[in-house]
């Protein structure tokens, strides 16, 4: 059966199928041309287009890459041969998706804050985007982290949007991802992220009932809780985990099929091993996944505008994320990369130590292989 065939409650579990996660490659203009000018390439349409084909195939990427979020120019693109960008995707057994939201703007009435546009006409874009290819969509809203903010006005309007949004997609048989963004720049610690997206996901998922969303056939996509950025303690792995898997436990209903971070700013390598240990806490009842737009995509762009005809080189970079942010979301990334070290190291060790006598070769054997089983041991949780 065909991607695009499938029905919305077996495409949400298909998008967070395991060992599989979410591209998002639905950078606005505004935000596409910042990424591009970071690595001085100019955001021209011709550029857009050739860049987003060089990610789209990949080849390999389908066996860690679920589905793809589209912008409204891509979703309209087609990639050298003429075959549309939502075409080549599903042939590969990748599901399109689309953001469909128009941006966070000032909100009246709040300084500062900010609230998501887009709901006008929303039913007819629905429609099209579906006609397009599209099964799923997207709707982030950004809460900053302040002096009195997020505040109450900014929370509600949000929350009511988000779910708004999420009512008109599963009216049009699409899945909603539903993205309320607390952002983590600032000062603040640990605690008062949680506080925050506690707050905002208790908001959201109120709305979402109020206004009769099915929660069995929709996303989440939020932050991981961090310290903020420029907070100077900064938490392990293992605490990010903690306050986040919290979080998602008080306010998430165990309906929802599954939870996909967004990487926020975080480095690939950062966002890659706190989603290990998030996924290395099992005992969840959500597919914890991810959907990271920076995270999987800033070495596979450094590659392609170092040189835009080296495509292999680009993909390589981007196959390399993808299937290590793939082995994070079943919490093995870390163990599978110590693991091969400490035998690779053992191994090198014993191949010197063994030359001229088979008996210590064989031993020396053993030593890895005890090695990898003791470091699986070692690193597997409760
Ligand atoms: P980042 O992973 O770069 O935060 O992007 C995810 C995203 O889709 C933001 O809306």
């Amino acid at each position: 059966m065909q991607v695009t065939e499938l029905d919305p409650r077996s495409t949400a579990q298909a998008l967070v199928a395991p060992g599989k996660g979410i591209l998002a490659a639905d950078e606005s203009f505004p935000t596409i041309e910042k990424r591009f000018k970071s690595v001085g390439l100019e955001s021209t349409e011709d550029n857009r287009r050739t860049y987003r084909e060089m990610l789209f195939r990949t080849p390999g990427v389908e066996a860690s890459i679920s589905g793809v979020i589209l912008f409204d120019e891509t979703i309209r693109q087609a990639g050298s041969d003429g075959v549309p960008f939502p075409e080549l995707l599903s042939a590969r057994g990748i599901i399109p998706g689309i953001k469909v939201d128009k941006g966070a703007k000032a909100l009246a009435g709040a300084a500062g804050e900010k609230c998501t546009e887009g709901l006008d006409g929303l039913r007819d874009r629905l429609a099209e985007y579906r006609e397009l290819g599209a099964r799923f969509t997207k709707w982030r809203a950004v809460f900053a982290i302040g002096p009195g903010t997020p505040s109450e006005t900014c929370v509600h309007v949000n929350a009511v949007e988000l779910a708004r949004f999420a009512a008109l997609s599963q009216e049009a048989g699409l899945v909603p991802i539903i993205e309320p963004e607390v952002l983590m720049d600032g000062t603040h610690d640990i605690e008062s992220s949680a506080d925050v997206t506690d707050h905002v996901l208790q908001s959201v998922f109120e709305e979402l009932y109020i206004q009769h969303v099915h929660l069995e056939d929709l996303l989440l996509k939020t932050n991981m809780v961090l310290s903020g950025y420029a907070c100077p303690d900064q938490a392990t792995p293992d605490v990010t985990a903690f306050w986040t898997v919290r979080c998602l436990q008080r306010h998430v209903p165990v309906a929802v099929p599954g939870v996909v971070f967004l990487s926020g700013g975080q480095s690939e390598e950062v966002a890659t091993v706190n989603l290990d240990a998030i996924n290395q806490r099992g005992g969840h009842p959500w597919e914890l996944s991810f959907s990271f737009g920076r995270a999987l995509q800033a070495s596979a762009l450094r590659a392609w505008a170092n040189e835009p005809t080296d495509i292999a080189t680009a993909q390589g970079e981007f196959l390399r994320r993808a299937a290590d942010t793939a082995a994070a979301r079943t919490g093995t990334f870390q163990t599978v990369s110590i693991a091969f070290t400490v035998a690779g190291v053992l191994l090198l060790a014993l191949r010197i130590l063994s030359i001229g006598s088979s008996v210590s070769f064989l031993l020396g054997l053993m030593f890895p292989l005890l090695a990898l089983l003791a470091t699986l041991l070692i690193l597997r949780r409760p």
